[in-house]
């Protein structure tokens, strides 16, 4: 099998699983606790139906969007992940230049493999930095101005992770960094030697926006001292757009509004930090419908296909996230795997479009959701029609 066998998102889940060391692949792939939150996101999102119309003449489509002033070439861009390079030596590179070719925007995480100033270059610009609180708001800010320098004009504070969750499948893997090797993990590696070779040769991923001047970051280590006012200080610390990305409450999502945040992303981290988190995908219909119809809102979680994407959007996105399917993909089959993916994707929101009846993401909405679907999974009928 090669990145031409890709097809979907769970094509390329499949191959990177057989590609991966096992450690790898659990980190990627893991998820909180027995892993519900993640099922049940996925079941809800699939139970979600889309209304087919006929005969409106559907020839010309876009799924473009336009994000806080470009135009994204595709309907998704690349959430914030840390330590991407494990996927394969060159992941934060790939990544960064779909960026720059799609004009999509590459989220920079605080714990990338890569350093903030050197992806932001590789995506010509089209980089958003991703803060996690360190425990210690100075060195928060002195990692904001640095981002600031290096030209982002986007800033995405996630809040979902006040302590890293608990993710059995890298525990039990041992998954630490820096690695450490044991023989559990030396069999594993031994067993995948084209993935250990290339990463021998590519050296070590490493959390490049620390180490010397920059100080050291422990992935794990606590950041429960956040509270607003540390939201406060960044707002007036950060003069461009502020994300907040992680929230699933409407009463947080209208406290964000009134702290002046430029968009909130609702997220449950991919069902990565609380197993009994509800559904994403509805907490977007419900947040939409406290902030009213022209607040940013942002989504990611879950979503793998192409109809996952024009729900997200029919429930009241105006932009969406995909995380583990990049990573998939770039396992699966480097600059190739991504490539097929991304246009595999693309081609599905558009063939999803045209069955819908409507040549554009910004014309759904409600009508484009099965009422009775939605409320039986929980979400509100009716989210208000969104106007870009
Ligand atoms: C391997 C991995 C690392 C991640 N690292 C970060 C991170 O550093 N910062 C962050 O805000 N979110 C991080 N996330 C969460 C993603 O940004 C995103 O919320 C999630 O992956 C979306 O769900 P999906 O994987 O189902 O698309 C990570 C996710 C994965 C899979």
């Amino acid at each position: 099998m090669a990145a031409s066998d890709i097809h979907s998102a769970e094509d390329a889940r499949r191959l990177a699983k057989r590609k991966l060391p096992w450690l790898i692949f659990d980190y990627i792939d893991g998820a909180a606790g027995t892993g519900h939150a993640e099922q049940r996101n996925r079941s809800t999102l699939a139970d979600i139906q889309l209304q087919p119309r006929v005969l409106r003449d559907v020839e010309f489509r876009s799924v473009s969007r336009d994000v806080f002033g470009t135009i994204s070439a595709l309907p998704f861009g690349i959430s914030p992940m840390g330590l991407c390079n494990l996927a394969w030596t060159s992941a934060d590179r790939l990544l960064a230049d779909a960026a720059a070719q799609h004009s999509i925007p590459l989220g920079v995480s605080t714990a990338a493999s890569s350093s903030l100033e050197v992806q932001i270059q590789r995506a010509q610009g089209h980089a958003w930095f991703q803060l996690y609180f360190s425990g210690d708001i100075d060195g928060s800010l002195r990692l904001v101005e640095r981002a600031r320098v290096a030209g982002y004009e986007t800033l995405v504070l996630t809040v979902d992770v006040p302590e890293v969750g608990r993710r059995p499948r890298e525990l039990r893997r041992g998954f630490t960094m820096p690695f450490r090797i044991g023989p559990q993990q030396f069999l594993d590696f031994a067993l995948h030697p084209q993935w250990s070779l290339s990463t021998l040769r590519g050296g070590r991923p490493d959390l490049a926006n620390f180490g010397g001047e920059h100080g050291e970051f422990d992935r794990t280590r606590s950041r429960a001292g956040a509270d607003w006012s540390v939201l406060q200080r960044l707002r007036d610390a950060w003069p461009g757009k502020l994300v907040v990305k992680g929230v699933l409450n409407t009463d947080d999502a209208l406290q964000l509004q009134k702290a002046g945040v430029d968009a909130i992303q609702v997220s449950s981290h991919g069902g990565r930090q609380l197993d009994s988190a509800p559904p994403p995908i509805l907490a977007l219909g419900h947040i939409r419908r406290a902030l009213g119809p022209d607040f940013p809102l942002f989504y990611d979680s879950g979503l793998r296909c192409g109809e996952d994407i024009v729900k997200a959007y029919a429930l009241g996105a105006d932009f969406v996230f995909l995380g583990r399917p990049l990573l998939y993909a770039i396992a699966a089959g480097r600059e190739q795997g991504l490539k097929k993916l991304l246009e595999t994707l693309s081609t599905e929101t558009s063939i999803a479009l045209a069955q819908l009846g409507l040549t554009s993401l910004d014309d759904c909405g409600p009508t484009s959701l099965i009422a009775d679907s939605v409320t039986a999974t929980g979400a509100p009928a009716t989210p208000p029609r969104i106007t870009p």
